[in-house]
């Protein structure tokens, strides 16, 4: 009998990519794990790395550096490839540059006969999940984006912090862009079943004022990290990590990815973060919460400005 090994292909070894990389072998569910970089000695000098750590791993990985071709038997192509904010730019500055980068990645990765799943986490990552749908021509469910998983994971951690609770037991999800226009839903995040809103209303400790100074922090954090070490890397590269094993696992794990919407939360034809039902096959599912009219107006602003920017793009 056969065993189905874990493939994933990973286009880009920059910051992100090499972090995830490092990310995927210390975690040990991936069998093989191929290295695609324009700059191959930086490829093939990541791959001598984080082969050299192999003994050191609880469940080994194969590292290996490759090319396009690689990517027709591979379960994930991860894409960290494209360029990256510079301090003071948003996101969105990045979209011209990148979608054309995406483009001869995306199609030299279809010329391989790839038939697997896509995980973008270049920014503006919305606009480049979205674009990479295009592209490949795949079915929406097998394009994913990392979204607002980051964001999702930072709301935690500083909520866990505040509430003095693990972040994993805090139940609490950014949606929306990831970038500017994302929102908080505080309207359902509870803490190990408890409504974060109660917890305000009963304790004189705790303050609404707060909660908005900790989205700001969410908000803002790749800022501050830019400003401070120039790139960030490790959150999302664990964040991706996550994604992978959900998907290679077969979860139906529930995380805050860029979703393709097609009717869920009243829009359509955008990918935004959303939570969502992630499996072997991709999306299963978009989780619709059920959100306050504040939060529903919000959602709807950061679709409208993922929408404006797609439309001169892809019409
Ligand atoms: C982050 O949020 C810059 O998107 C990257 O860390």
């Amino acid at each position: 009998m056969s065993v189905k090994l874990n493939r994933v292909a990973l286009i880009g070894t920059g910051f992100v990519g090499s972090s995830y990389a490092f990310a995927l072998i210390n975690q040990g569910f991936v069998d093989e794990l191929i290295l695609i970089d324009l700059n191959e000695d930086k490829a093939k000098g990541d791959v001598m790395d984080l082969n050299h750590g192999k003994v050191f791993a609880s469940q080994p990985t194969h590292v290996r550096f490759g090319s396009y071709q690689d990517c027709q038997n591979v379960d994930i192509v991860v894409i960290c490839a494209g360029a990256n904010q510079k301090p003071g730019e948003t996101r969105l500055d990045l979209v011209d540059k990148n979608i054309q980068i995406f483009k001869g990645i995306v199609e030299n990765v279809m010329k391989s006969g790839f038939n697997g799943i896509f995980l973008v986490a270049t920014n503006p990552v919305d606009i480049l999940t979205y674009a990479t749908w295009k592209f490949s021509g795949l079915p929406s469910a097998k394009v994913i984006g990392s979204g607002t998983t980051l964001d999702t994971a930072r709301f935690r951690f500083l909520l866990g912090e505040y509430f003095n609770v693990a972040p994993t037991n805090v139940h609490a999800y950014i949606i929306g862009e990831h970038g500017d226009s994302e929102l908080p839903v505080y309207s359902s995040a509870d803490i190990g079943g408890v409504p974060v809103m109660k917890m305000i209303e009963r304790n004189d400790r705790y303050k609404n004022e707060d909660l908005d100074d900790i989205f700001v922090n969410v908000r803002d954090a790749a800022y501050q990290i830019i400003k401070g070490k120039g790139a960030t890397f490790y959150g999302i590269a664990m964040g991706l990590a996550r994604i992978t094993k959900a998907i290679l696992n077969n979860e139906n794990a529930i995380l805050t990815v860029s979703s393709y919407l097609d009717g869920q939360y009243n829009e359509k034809d955008v990918y935004i973060g959303v939570p969502a039902i992630i499996n072997r096959n991709g999306i299963r599912e978009i989780v619709e919460l059920d959100l306050n009219e504040k939060e529903k107006e919000q959602f709807h602003s950061s679709s409208s400005i993922l929408k404006d920017i797609l439309s001169p793009h892809f019409n």
